[in-house]
């Protein structure tokens, strides 16, 4: 069975993670320097968010090159003695390759800007229409995912250009062959290096309508996505995407044991699992595994989870394979948004992700129940937040420093340095790897015996599943493969409910597991 599908994958927002250079921020030889760590744990591979030179409008998903690494996380050694280091203890190193859009300092960008080196249509330029009274507007009606026109006037080169994130961030005109030709040779320099695979960054918008048609009109009420009144129809999703994936995962086939999972960026705010799975081909021929976020939108709840679980697997084609995510870089983190910071509640989640069918996507924190944090406005780092605050304070939130010990800067950065966001007060309280690591009823010792017994118990990992019928509190399900069986049995509420199989009733929040 390939690694990922049997593995747990573990995301970590390189800034965040260690720093040890002494700057403040992390860095891949602080990733190095905690890999001991990650294999304690027993995760398979790591997902690094973008280290490449960037000018972090975008924190690193505006790539200003996509074949170096920004000084800030050191240098193409470093990453080449990462990759060694985390091979040598059998941890893949997963790259985020952002292929819709670079920054608009990208030499790329430059070119095209100034109609230079054959690179003039390498972007979505457009002179734009002229409205009643002869004034020039944008080619059609499409909004920006961070809020505002998806087209700005550049005055250097006479058009528009097109960006469905912010204005820094220019889109690639994927329908030109030149770009997909480019594209790909950068990955290749990656996987030359080593890496084992990439996330793919909004794959599911890097072809946009040929025509430029605007977006149906669609209301939205609630925020964030009151600012986008349209059904992305013509922005994202299109179908020449697929044939990409596919050329894409023949390269990637090339090179053996590689992975490529895409996000796939919900439309219109509401998730889609059955255009995820669309990403996944017949199961073999384009992406190995694509996100689904509607565990990420759903309520501390077994009846909502398991409807979202079963409507997930149903979506994916025969020979293809679900992945699981329950927190990332872009969301609030689901130990303050679902478990409230209930040690309880966050046990329930864990064995659900971990148990479930499918390759598992934690984010760095999350096995020691770290929480969003409560930043000031003037702490705020994120151009979103730093937009839309107070009503939402963007995902620094969601970003703050790994926390090592209970000491100054939580072991993150040294005691005298500044960490690039605020330490979260928990790590003094008992919320890091140091005060967890050798408690047996800790949240991460939790999810250390359950990464360790999928490795254990082969229908964790390679079973059937079937739900049992239940309470509405209580999700409960069997893997079965040859002569092995578990039943896992998890109640969300807090008082006592019936077990769905043989044994007592369940007591609040509890987790049973059984063998057969
Ligand atoms: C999705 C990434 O997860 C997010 O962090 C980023 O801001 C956008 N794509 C734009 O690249």
């Amino acid at each position: 069975m390939s690694w990922w599908k049997h593995g747990v994958v573990y995301q970590i927002y390189p800034r965040s993670f260690h720093d040890a250079s002494g700057d403040g921020t992390g860095d891949l030889a602080g990733i190095c320097e905690k890999l001991d760590y990650l294999a304690w744990l027993g995760i398979d591979a790591i997902w690094l968010s973008p280290v490449f030179p960037s000018p972090m409008r975008d924190f690193g998903y505006d790539v200003q090159n996509y074949v170096d690494i920004d000084p800030l996380f050191g240098t193409l050694e470093d990453f080449d003695r990462l990759v060694a280091e985390a091979h040598r203890r059998d941890i893949r190193v997963v790259l985020d390759l952002v292929m819709n859009h670079t920054s608009d300092l990208h030499p790329w960008f430059q070119d095209s800007r100034h109609r230079r080196n054959g690179r003039d249509d390498w972007y979505m330029w457009s002179d734009g229409i002229r409205g009643p009274l002869g004034r020039r507007r944008p080619p059609n009606n499409w909004r920006a995912a961070f809020g505002g026109p998806a087209w700005t006037w550049d005055p250097e080169r006479g058009q528009y250009y097109l960006h469905l994130f912010l204005p820094e961030q220019p889109d690639l005109n994927w329908r030109h062959p030149a770009v997909e030709h480019a594209m790909f040779r950068q990955a290749e320099f990656w996987l030359d290096r080593g890496a084992d695979g990439f996330r793919l960054d909004v794959i599911n918008y890097i072809v946009k309508d040929a025509a430029l048609r605007s977006n149906p009109y669609r209301l939205h009420r609630t925020f964030p996505r009151r600012h986008d009144q349209q059904n992305h129809l013509r922005d994202r999703n299109q179908p020449e995407t697929h044939d990409i994936l596919k050329r894409f995962r023949s390269l990637l086939d090339r090179y053996g044991a590689t992975m490529a999972v895409g996000e796939i960026y919900p439309n219109e705010g509401v998730m889609e699992p059955a255009v995820s799975a669309t990403y996944l081909g017949n199961g073999t021929d384009e992406l190995h595994l694509a996100f689904d976020f509607s565990l990420l939108a759903r309520p501390f709840s077994a009846v909502r989870y398991r409807r979202a679980l079963e409507t997930w697997y149903q979506a994916i084609p025969g020979s293809g394979w679900p992945c699981h995510v329950l927190s990332n870089h872009d969301k609030s983190r689901a130990m303050t948004r679902v478990c409230r910071g209930s040690i309880g509640r966050a046990r329930i989640l864990a064995a659900m992700l971990l148990l479930q069918r499918g390759t598992p996507f934690l984010y760095y924190g999350e096995e020691i129940g770290m929480q969003d944090s409560r930043l000031r406005r003037t702490e705020l780092q994120d151009p979103l937040g730093r937009k839309y605050w107070p009503l939402f304070p963007g995902r620094d939130p969601a970003r703050t420093p790994m926390q090592w010990n209970g000491r100054t800067n939580a072991g993150f950065c040294l005691p005298g340095t500044r960490p690039w966001l605020p330490v979260h007060e928990s790590a003094a309280r008992g919320c890091s790897v140091e005060a967890q690591r050798d408690d047996p009823e800790s949240l991460l010792a939790w999810y250390r015996f359950l990464i360790q017994l999928r490795k254990t118990r082969p229908e964790l990992t390679r079973g059937d599943l079937e739900f049992l019928p239940s309470h509405r509190d209580v999700l409960a399900w069997t893997r079965r493969v040859g002569g092995s069986s578990s039943i896992i049995i998890l109640n969300f509420s807090e008082t006592m409910r019936p077990s769905p199989h043989e044994g007592p009733d369940l007591r609040g929040l509890e987790v049973r597991i059984t063998h057969g």
